[in-house]
This record gives C-alpha cells, sequence and structure tokens, in this order.
C-alpha cells in the first residue's frame, strides 16, 4: 500500500521555526573501538560472544567504525541540514568498571565530539545509558543491584560537569522497558536474563536511578535540559470483545503506564501492582518522590501499532494486508499522533512537559544501484510520521522536534548488521557512507522549512 505524499513544502509549512530536527544513534551500535584506549567490556560485548543470540553472529567490535570517523560523520551530519544530533555516551568507554577511575582518553572522544558540533552549530541531545552498562557492574548485579543506582548517578555527575554546559540536553536513560523486558525477562537482549522478578527490579533502579540523576544534576547547577527517553507503541484491541479490550488495556499498562505514570504521578499502576504480588520490587521510602522528579522534557520513541489479542497469540499484520517494515512491524503513522494526544490527555495535569520524538524511523531492504539507494519506502515512512506529528501539533500537543531513527546503518541488536534503518547507507566492507535518497529528502524538509521561517 502507497500513502499518498505530502510535499515536503507543504509539510515543512506546519512546523514552528522553534522546532528542532536531528537525527539518532547510539554508542554500541555505531562506536566500534570496542577495545581501544582503555575501553572496559559492556554488557552488550559479552553478550555478543554467546553463540546464537545476534543473528548474524556479529558484534560491536568495529561497528560504523565512528571513533576513527568522527571527523567525516559529522561533517555528514550537518551536511543534512538538521539542528540536532542525538548521541550517547558508552558508560565503559568512560570508566571501564562503571565505578572507580575515569578513563580520559574515552572522555577525550565525547569531548572532540562536543566540540565538533558546537564548531558545525549543532546542538547535541547526550544519552547517558543507551544500553551499554559496564560488565564489571553487571557482574555484582547489574540494574538489579541498587549499588548501580549510586554508580549511575555519580557517572551522570562526571559527565554533566565536563559537557553539561555545552550540551542541550542530557537523557538518563533510553527505553528502560528494553532493558528491563528484553533484557532481564525474555532475555533476548544483554544482560540475557530471563526472570520476571530482575525485570520488575531492573526497571524500578532505572526510574530511580533517573530521578536520582535529575536532582543530583540540578544541584550541582547543570543548565541542559534534563529527560528520559520511553519506547511507546500504540496499542490497540483485535476486535471490540472483552478479551481483546483487556489485553490492549494490559499491554498499555505494562509498556507505557508502568513508566509514565512514576514518572508523572509517582506510583505504579495499581491493577499491575496487584498482579505482580510478590514478584514487586523493592522499593525504599522516598523512591517514588524521587522517580517523580520534574523533567524539562520527555522523549518517545516510536515506531508501530501493536494489535492486542486475548488469546494471547500475537497478531501478525502481515497477515492483515497490513505494511510492515523490513523488521516486521507494523506502519502506522497515525498511531502516532494517538499516542502523543494520549500522553496529553493523561500526563497534561501531572507536569507533562514538551514532548521530543526522539526516535522514529524504519528499517527497509534498501537496494543499492550504482552505489545509490532510492529507499521511497523510507521517504513515505518519513513524510507520513512527520504529518502525523504535524497533527499532533494542531492537536495542541506540546512537542519540541523530531528525530530520525538512524543517521546511518548501524548493529541493530540481536538482529545484527541485517537490518538496516539509516538514512544514510553503511557499506560494512569499506565503511563507506552514501546518503540515501530519504538524506536528501530530509534535506529538502529541512530546506523548505527554514525558507518558509526566514523568507
Ligand atoms: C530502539 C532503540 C534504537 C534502535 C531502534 C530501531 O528501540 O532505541 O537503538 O535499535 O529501536
Amino acid at each position: 500500500m502507497k500513502t499518498p505524499h505530502t510535499s515536503t513544502l507543504a509539510l515543512a509549512a506546519r512546523f514552528p521555526d522553534t522546532f528542532l530536527w536531528g537525527v539518532a544513534t547510539s554508542s554500541f551500535q555505531i562506536e566500534g573501538a570496542a577495545r581501544e584506549d582503555g575501553k572496559g567490556e559492556s554488557i552488550w560485548d559479552r553478550f555478543c560472544q554467546q553463540p546464537g543470540v545476534i543473528a548474524d553472529g556479529s558484534n560491536g567490535d568495529v561497528a560504523c567504525d565512528h571513533v576513527h570517523r568522527l571527523e567525516a560523520d559529522l561533517d555528514l551530519i550537518a551536511s543534512l541540514g538538521v539542528g540536532c544530533y542525538r548521541f550517547s555516551i558508552s558508560w565503559p568507554r568512560v570508566q571501564p568498571l562503571g565505578h572507580g577511575a575515569w578513563n580520559e582518553a574515552g572522555f577525550a572522544f565525547y569531548e572532540r565530539l562536543v566540540e565538533g558540533l558546537r564548531a558545525r552549530g549543532l546542538k547535541a541531545f547526550l544519552t547517558l545509558n543507551h544500553w551499554d552498562l559496564p560488565q564489571a557492574l553487571q557482574d555484582r548485579g547489574g540494574w538489579a543491584a541498587r549499588e548501580t543506582v549510586e554508580h549511575f548517578v555519580r557517572y551522570a555527575r562526571e559527565v554533566a560537569r565536563r559537557f553539561g554546559s555545552r550540551v542541550d540536553a542530557i537523557t538518563t536513560h533510553n527505553e528502560p522497558w528494553v532493558v528491563a523486558v528484553l533484557g532481564n525477562e525474555q532475555g533476548i537482549f544483554a544482560p540475557g536474563i530471563k526472570d520476571r522478578r530482575t525485570m520488575l527490579q531492573v526497571a524500578h533502579h532505572l526510574l530511580v536511578s533517573h530521578g536520582a540523576t535529575l536532582r543530583a544534576l540540578r544541584q550541582d547547577g547543570c543548565p541542559a535540559k534534563l529527560g528520559i527517553v520511553l519506547n511507546l507503541a500504540h496499542i490497540v484491541p483485535a476486535s471490540p470483545l472483552p478479551a481483546d479490550e483487556a489485553a490492549a488495556d494490559h499491554g498499555d499498562a505494562t509498556g507505557r503506564r508502568w513508566y509514565a505514570d512514576p514518572l508523572f504521578k509517582g506510583e505504579y499502576p495499581p491493577e499491575l501492582v496487584a498482579e505482580y504480588g510478590a514478584d514487586m520490587p523493592h522499593i525504599e521510602p522516598g523512591d517514588m518522590d524521587l522517580i517523580a522528579t520534574p523533567m524539562d522534557y520527555l522523549g518517545v520513541n516510536y515506531y508501530m501499532r501493536i494489535v492486542a489479542r486475548g488469546d494471547g497469540q500475537p497478531w501478525d499484520p502481515a497477515a492483515h494486508g497490513r505494511p510492515v517494515s523490513d523488521m516486521g512491524w507494523e506502519i502506522y503513522p497515525r498511531g502516532l499522533t494517538e499516542l502523543l494526544r494520549l500522553l496529553h490527555r493523561d500526563y497534561r495535569d501531572h507536569g507533562l512537559p514538551p514532548i521530543y520524538i526522539t526516535e522514529n524511523g524504519g528499517a527497509f531492504p534498501d537496494a543499492t544501484t550504482d552505489g545509490h539507494v532510492q529507499d521511497d519506502d523510507r521517504i513515505a515512512y518519513l513524510n507520513t510520521h512527520i504529518s502525523a506529528v504535524a497533527d499532533a501539533l494542531d492537536a495542541g500537543v506540546p512537542l519540541g522536534g523530531y528525530m530520525v531513527w538512524s543517521l546511518m546503518d548501524n548493529f541493530e541488536w540481536a538482529s545484527g548488521y541485517a537490518k538496516r534503518f539509516g538514512i544514510v547507507h553503511v557499506d560494512y566492507a569499506t565503511l563507506t557512507r552514501t546518503p540515501k535518497a530519504s538524506a536528501h529528502w530530509l534535506t529538502d524538509l529541512l530546506r523548505h522549512w527554514k525558507e518558509t521561517h526566514h523568507a
């Protein structure tokens, strides 16, 4: 199914001049240099060594070799015409064990990155935890151990002390649901643990460390905006049958409200507290207050709609004739508008700050012809989802920006290098970067947007 295109001109005119446009990446997915300059081992370095867990048997040793190609990659970002770059710091690169000594060679890399962005007039959205926890901390219990909270706050303060006045925003965690559920309950992501109780304690500690970090950084006078990034889908029942409705509600509670309710209301959804019973995490006095520390922004990563069935079976979009990306995720732009309206409805009276779409994009089986990638699927994906963001703006949702996942093809976790999300193609044999048609499309959109506001 082809969705009709809005012209970039008309689309650009729907966004205010204050809107922030960006591209996103994360450390483990692009950096490589996994054992250089004193970097410590991360849980993803370790996880990738287990046979069978990464679809193509690959790892992050080289990835996009970003550490060695920083200047050229910064030029590439600037050439797109975006106003901002979202990246993450590899905690074990700057503190190999996650506690104790700092690694100055690791910090030097991020120093060049932050200064390189400034020199090019780009804003920086820095993420502290995009999943690559130091393995040494995992050996002591990882996010399930309370002490990891204290170590994280110390790490965050050190990063903020060095970079806090030169970056626009600091995100504590990227997608706590993924770390907790995929990493510690389903075990398909690092650290590969399969235990519901661990999952719940991990989720709680991620949230506590988020709140404690906000308090500490504000106390330190950190001028950057502070927030968290949640991955949220648009969830609907497969039918009006009560069982399907209940499944959708449960999915919304475990995926969205388990994180957003404590962040904005200082409490976990009561029906899930009852359901989890003895598996409920250990909560210390004051934790819920800490978690609900006001944020300067909320980051939302949106990729798909989920259709929930009461019988627990997955609903296969392709079997229902619905368009899917190369990940098998249903392409459903309207869901982004609906999701944003839902967040606004539920949390506007609970201090909901401006929302940034910190990730959105699609994996597609790009075909390269004579060095050119005409990725029309991705252009359609971006076009329709950016239109959906404009619809949410029209509906009064406070939105500050939109960032494409991803700047370039990279290591897509358990899928390895087979799934390509980039608007820039990466040839993994030569590591050559080539902007795809979607990159040119984005540049076109941004040019029109600038012209609209500076005509
Ligand atoms: C998100 C992750 C990001 C990327 C996209 C496709 O869950 O934050 O690193 O893998 O999915």
